[in-house]
């Protein structure tokens, strides 16, 4: 038996969730089109990426690495954590440093988290539609998906609870993106939040809260997160919005007996996180870091306000959206029982590309005339011509089916 034989045979039943990237199942569609636009990337935009700060940051980060370049510092650099400290007041967090932990990125808190909460079949809430990246965790540690209704207003916690009394289930934990959410753009309205923490709180669910988009709000300030309230609940923040991806740094908040199993977890995971990029972090955040995200609050307003413009231009007025108060992302509806999946198709053959609704649902979604436009990472010129391009194929779409 050769090694592909002995893997597909002897395989791990988990590994049925990393068979397909839907990821790179929306790129293949509109790779055979030269000069598509693509709104299904939501990265944050290059033209936001501070190189040169980095740049100089990173210098001063190598000239002290003789003695860092060992293993060590597993909950982080604590510079970078008394920073983070004083950063997540901007949420309405206040968070001793003995509960932060630097994490490579919020998705490995969001794996750290499910290594530590989920058996195989156990039940668990997320958002309906949620985030795939957390889905693709969840699938790896076999969850049992809970989904919970929402509206414009984030989850609908009276329907929710309405329905953890019908089935009777117990879940364990609730995955939410409740700032700017990833796909809807929508956040949970601040009486909601209080709700939903009493729900959670009386029903024994642990909280973890996902906040990668809280402080790219274009008008008003967001409500304060769940954390700021609650603080049994894990918190998730990042720099890759704020400062670059490709870093990988990012961190977890997490009360003290739960904090010592997410160190020993991590040890298993990746020892520690990449010392090197936690200092080059610390030097380019210093002094810097509240003007910069002034400044990309303003060119992710423009980039949100051209896509609008253009879909009010373009759109058939059967097509609905709601304006994002911040983040990166547009959630838009055709008229019901219209597959947007469908739409992707028709739209790729006009050079413009997007994610289907129906891949931000855990299961098949009935709903599936939804789909996620993203303006984070295209400039303005491009996000003109790709809502016009999206306008015309929908046009032409919703006149076929009628
Ligand atoms: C809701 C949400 N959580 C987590 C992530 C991943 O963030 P990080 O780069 O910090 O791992 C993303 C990235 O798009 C996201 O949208």
């Amino acid at each position: 038996m050769n090694t592909t034989q002995r893997v597909q045979i002897r395989k791990a039943a988990r590994s049925r969730a990393f068979e397909s990237s839907p990821w790179s199942e929306a790129v293949d569609l509109i790779r055979d089109q030269p000069g598509s636009i693509y709104f299904g990337n939501g990265a944050p935009a290059i033209e936001a990426q501070p190189v040169e700060r980095l740049r100089e940051a990173a210098v001063r980060a190598w000239a002290d690495a003789a003695g860092n370049l060992e293993y060590g510092e597993l909950e982080g650099y604590t510079p970078l954590r008394e920073m983070i400290v004083k950063r997540m007041i901007l949420r309405g967090i206040e968070c001793p440093v003995d509960e932060v932990m630097v994490t490579h990125g919020s998705q490995q808190g969001i794996d750290l988290v499910s290594k530590l909460m989920i058996d195989p079949g156990d039940p668990i809430i997320v958002e309906g539609p949620t985030y795939i990246g957390a889905m693709q965790t969840f699938d790896a540690y076999e969850a049992h998906y809970v989904t919970a209704p929402m509206d414009s207003d984030g989850i609908n916690v009276d329907a929710l609870d309405a329905m953890l009394d019908e089935t009777g289930l117990e879940p364990k934990l609730i995955y939410t993106v409740p700032t700017f959410q990833n796909p809807t753009g929508y956040s949970l309205a601040a009486n909601r939040r209080e709700r939903l923490l009493d729900l959670c709180g009386r029903r024994g669910i642990l909280v973890l809260e996902d906040d990668p988009y809280g402080e790219i709000y274009f008008e008003q300030q967001p409500p304060p997160a769940l954390r700021a309230t609650d603080p049994a609940v894990i918190y998730l923040g990042t720099f890759s919005k704020t400062i670059a991806p490709s870093l990988r740094v990012g961190w977890l908040t997490a009360p003290p007996p739960l904090m010592e199993l997410l160190k020993m977890a991590r040890e298993g995971a990746d020892i520690n996180g990449n010392r090197i990029a936690m200092r080059t972090v610390f030097h380019a955040a210093s002094g810097f870091l509240d003007g910069h995200v002034e400044e990309i609050r303003s060119v992710y307003r423009a980039r949100r306000d051209t896509m609008i413009e253009g879909l009010n231009e373009f759109m058939p007025p059967n097509v609905s959206w709601c304006l994002p108060g911040g983040g990166f992302f547009v959630w838009a509806q055709l008229p019901d029982r219209m597959s947007a999946n469908a739409l992707l198709r028709r739209a790729v053959v006009n050079g413009v590309g997007f994610l289907p609704g129906s891949w931000f649902y855990p299961a098949p979604a009935a709903r599936c005339n939804e789909f996620r436009l993203s303006y984070s990472s295209l400039p303005l010129a491009e996000i003109e011509v790709g809502t016009r391009r999206l306008g015309q194929a929908t046009h032409e779409f919703i006149e076929m089916q009628s």
